[in-house]
């Protein structure tokens, strides 16, 4: 299996979406073989793929259907890349998960029989729930955005607990890869204060703020408007170079 690498913050509007895409479409331009799952029900990255969520199979019929069909099954070839739809219906996923005894590992049971990536890229819902647990129980790694503003934190610790207690019961090797800031703008600097309470947060995660901040770019809000990925509607915009240097940062 390749690297599962999962976008996470319950706060919403961070950048979760934003940085999945791009690093996807980024990962499959460099040759990778790469797949997108949008676990999050508002499906904006399937928007984004102009991936089909009616009369096709999506996550919610890997996750939550009887029939239980595999990733390769539901995977829809678009001009962006391979995904994995997202599904309105995953609203219902907390109430059909409680109480099934396999109910947090329908992500780990499904990507374990998935061997066609090198890496699979997760965008999640801003919330805390049994698809967040699932993923983060399957997940390599997690990549937390973060707005580079005066609420940074926020949310942060609790996110940190579910991740450790993840880590110590179900999925040791589950690490952070980074607290990534989104939205930077120079000119309205993060304040020394708020800086050093990330640092703080970052080094009780056993991890790093990413040495690169993805700018404030007009072009992500009008790829997203468009139904385009970043890399395919501005690959030369700054926050497009960005994520090519957090792709840099992330094979190391
Ligand atoms: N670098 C950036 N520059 C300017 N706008 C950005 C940038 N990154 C994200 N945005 C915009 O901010 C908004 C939120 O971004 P995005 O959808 O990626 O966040 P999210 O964390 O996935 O949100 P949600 O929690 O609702 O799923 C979007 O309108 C997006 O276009
Ligand atoms: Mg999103």
């Amino acid at each position: 299996m390749g690297k599962v690498i999962i976008c996470a913050s319950q706060k919403g509007g961070v950048g979760k979406t934003s940085t999945a895409t791009a690093l996807a479409s980024i990962f499959a331009q460099r040759g990778y073989r790469t797949l997108i799952i949008d676990c999050d029900q508002q499906c904006n990255t399937t928007d984004t793929y102009r991936a089909e969520t009616e009369g096709v199979a999506t996550i919610y019929d890997v996750l939550l259907d009887e029939s239980r069909i595999s990733i390769s099954e539901a995977i829809q070839h678009t001009e962006c890349g391979e995904i994995l739809a997202g599904d309105s219906l995953l609203r219902q996923a907390d109430e059909k998960l409680k109480g099934c005894v396999d109910g947090l590992y329908r992500m780990a049971d499904a990507l374990e029989k998935c061997n066609d990536y090198d890496y699979i890229f997760i965008d999640t819902a801003p919330a805390m729930n049994s698809i967040l647990h699932n993923c983060l129980i399957a997940a390599d790694e997690v990549i937390i955005p973060v707005t580079a503003d005066r609420y940074a934190l926020q949310g942060l610790s609790q996110l940190n607990e579910t991740i450790r207690a993840i880590k110590k019961r179900q999925n040791p090797k589950l690490t952070v890869a980074g607290l990534l800031l989104t939205k930077y703008n120079g000119r309205a600097n993060l304040s020394k204060a708020v800086r050093a309470s990330l640092e703080k947060v970052a080094e009780s995660m056993n991890t790093k703020i990413f040495d690169t901040s993805v700018r404030e770019c007009i072009k992500v809000k009008e790829a997203q408007a468009q139904k385009q990925t970043l890399i395919s509607y501005a690959p030369k915009c700054t926050a497009a170079e960005d994520y090519n240097r957090l792709a840099d940062e992330l094979t190391g």
